[in-house]
């Protein structure tokens, strides 16, 4: 028998695997397509305080090895989520698992305005689903130049200050992939008091339509996912965990149980399966299965004892 539990930052997981915020809508989705049981957190859409539409259409293209997406974080808002959203998961989802909430805003003040309301609900039977909470810091910095949140060391550090002040649930700060040395990142994280960090977010991309001589997306550029980012994922995670003791959520095309093992050896304590949902809804629990298999073919007695093993 494998122990599968891990302990992200004070979120207590039953098993590795998680799902990635914006492929499992807001956990509720694929009760029916998917047995839970496999999943130690489900991490809910990203929301802000107000509804927000989102981009126009088309807003995905798939290409070779993953999906262009620019979605722009359409949501149902604070308000709706904590009402009906939490509670619906709740009653919907048999044992349901943590579910992480992934947070987003215009300014430094709205992140930390949700930190505080979502503390709040998780106090109440409502809403105890709510177990940690995400930061989503690509996105513009709307009140200070519209550059995002994680592409400034001391933004970020404020922003994970201000959000660590707000809460008392595990804070995870979800970090941009396209910045020349991940290190000073990671130190804003740690420096204002972050859990843990997951990685990695979509990376800049586009597509152009050559008979219409137009990018495809209505929004022009998007985020690249999928079996494409990998290996520059496990790069990113295989830096930081050298850079910091702060436990890692590795996301970036994970579809087989290879590829969620090489982020637990790259020094991550738990994967999000994101992108291979949309083909497979099955594969959290194939990739499951696969990690209890490494670790009895290894002889590893619990998955823990994996995080970084290949340093
Ligand atoms: C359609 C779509 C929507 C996403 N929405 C969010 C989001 O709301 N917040 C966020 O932090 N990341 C979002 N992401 C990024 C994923 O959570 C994940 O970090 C990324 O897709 C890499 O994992 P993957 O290759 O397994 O999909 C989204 C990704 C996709 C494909």
């Amino acid at each position: 028998m494998v122990s599968t539990k891990v302990n992200l930052g004070g979120l207590e997981m039953a098993t590795p695997v998680a799902t990635a915020s914006g492929t499992f809508g807001y956990g509720f989705e694929y009760a029916g397509a998917l047995d839970y049981s496999c999943l130690g957190a489900v991490t809910a859409k990203g929301i802000r305080l107000a509804p927000w539409p989102g981009n126009a259409m088309p807003r995905h293209a798939e290409v070779y090895g993953g999906l262009v997406n620019a979605i722009g974080l359409q949501g149902t808002g604070l308000d709706h989520f904590l009402d009906i959203t939490v509670p619906h998961y709740t009653a919907q989802v048999k044992d349901a698992p943590p579910m992480i909430v992934n947070i987003w805003g215009g300014s430094v003040d709205e992140y930390a305005e949700v930190a505080r309301r979502l503390t709040e609900a998780a106090a109440t039977p409502e809403c105890a689903a709510i177990k940690a909470i995400e930061c989503n810091v690509s996105c513009p910095n709307v009140k200070e130049g519209g550059h995002t949140f994680g592409q400034d060391p001391s933004v970020l550090n404020r922003l994970v200050s201000a959000v660590r002040a707000k809460t008392a649930l595990p804070l995870i700060v979800k970090l941009a992939p396209n910045v020349p040395d991940v290190r000073p990142y990671v130190k804003a994280c740690e420096d204002g008091g972050a859990d843990a960090l997951s990685m990695i977010n979509t990376i800049p991309a586009m597509v152009i339509d050559i008979e219409r001589r137009r990018p495809v997306l209505a929004n022009v550029s998007g985020g690249l996912s999928g079996r494409g980012i990998h290996p520059v994922a496990v790069k990113l995670v295989y830096d930081a965990h050298k850079a910091t003791k702060l436990p890692i959520l590795a996301m970036g095309g994970v579809y087989e149980a290879k590829d969620a093992i090489e982020f637990l050896l790259a020094g991550a304590t738990a994967v999000a399966v994101g992108t291979a949902t949309f083909s497979d809804p099955s594969t959290a629990r194939r990739v499951l299965d696969g990690i209890e298999e490494y670790c009895t073919r290894h002889g590893f007695a619990s998955v823990a004892d994996l995080a970084g093993a290949a340093h």
